[in-house]
């Protein structure tokens, strides 16, 4: 982290934990060993997103490569450990494609490994933070592509409130361009205790994941906490439809940091990451007025999770 990065951090942990109920932004739980907990995660038998997601790239891989067809620009939002598009590209014949990654060790590792798999992809990696505006001279291509895809899986766009669902499925539907597409996956609502189960795994990789951020906390920014007195926990909120995770201090205990000291009580928490779930029409409803519309829908016959297929509109102003 530049010293910079640093500064923004612990501004935005001050800021969090004077907040009301405290909060502290999803992003952080990604450093690097957040991210290798995540992968953790998505290995564990209780958390079913993954696997789900990946069935449904393999069950309908057919129609998914007829939608964005040949000689298309695939844009890829965050490139993570790069299964799913491995499948994609080797059924698509791509003219090119762009993964959209913050973090640049991340960006060439990933790069590295699919110039090797694909020697005649034209790769063309995006060292950016994608919930900023991309400058669209960083997408052009020449000679074009027949159109562009943003391929969004593995339902990341549950970190975001409907609110902001919404805004960045209107930026995706800007960065699509006239006639583009969006793939993206969506986790589906379904019963707490399953919802519950898979954010709170009986491996205690969630757990450590979670518990992660106070470790950032204390090695990152000095501050001063016993971690022992936290513990992870996972709720799911049916009326937000959205399962919350919490940091909850099991015993009162306090937090100190840039000469502020901020106390708890038994039973107070911080709200650390929401994921929300959607059903179909839910999704369908949150991509109108984006300028994309939905094509085809794929789901798994238990209902876990969902993948869309949205075409933008052919007159959109890019
Ligand atoms: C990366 C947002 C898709 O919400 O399922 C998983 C994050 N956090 N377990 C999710 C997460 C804890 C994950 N997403």
């Amino acid at each position: 982290m530049s010293s910079e990065e640093k500064q923004d951090f612990k501004a935005d942990v001050v800021a969090g934990l004077s907040a009301s109920p405290r909060t502290l932004p999803c992003k952080y739980l990604y450093d690097e060993r957040g991210s290798q907990l995540f992968e953790g995660i998505c290995e564990t038998e209780d958390y079913y997103v993954t696997r789900a997601d990946l069935a449904l790239h393999k069950a309908h891989l057919g129609e998914i490569a007829e939608r964005i067809g040949p000689n298309a620009h695939i844009i890829e939002f965050g490139s993570g450990a790069g299964i799913k598009i491995r499948i994609i590209l080797e059924a698509t014949h791509p003219r090119a494609y762009t993964p959209i990654e913050i973090s640049s060790e991340a960006l060439a590792q990933s790069v590295a490994e699919l110039s090797q798999q694909f020697p005649d992809l034209d790769i063309r990696p995006l060292q950016a933070d994608y919930t900023r505006d991309i400058p669209d001279e960083h997408l052009k291509l020449e000679p074009p592509a027949r159109h562009r895809v943003v391929y969004f899986p593995g339902s990341t766009i549950s970190n975001f409130t409907h609110a902001e669902a919404h805004d960045f499925l209107v930026r995706m539907a800007r960065i699509a361009g006239p006639g583009g597409g969006v793939l993206i996956g969506v986790d589906l609502v379904k019963a707490p205790e399953r919802l519950e189960r898979a954010y709170d795994d009986s491996e205690g990789v969630t757990a450590a994941f979670n518990l992660n951020l106070l470790r950032r906390l204390e090695k990152e920014l000095g501050a001063k906490l016993d971690r022992q007195a936290f513990r992870h926990r996972a709720v799911y909120d049916q009326d937000l439809q959205r399962i919350e995770m919490h940091l909850v201090a099991d015993r009162p205990t306090a937090i100190e940091l840039d000469g502020q000291r901020f106390e708890f009580h038994a039973g107070d928490s911080i709200h650390t990451e929401s994921s929300h779930k959607y059903t179909i029409d839910g999704f369908t409803e949150l991509v109108d007025g984006t300028g994309l519309h939905s094509v085809i829908t794929w789901t798994d016959p238990d209902g876990l999770f969902s993948m869309h297929y949205l075409e933008n509109e052919p007159d959109t102003e890019r």
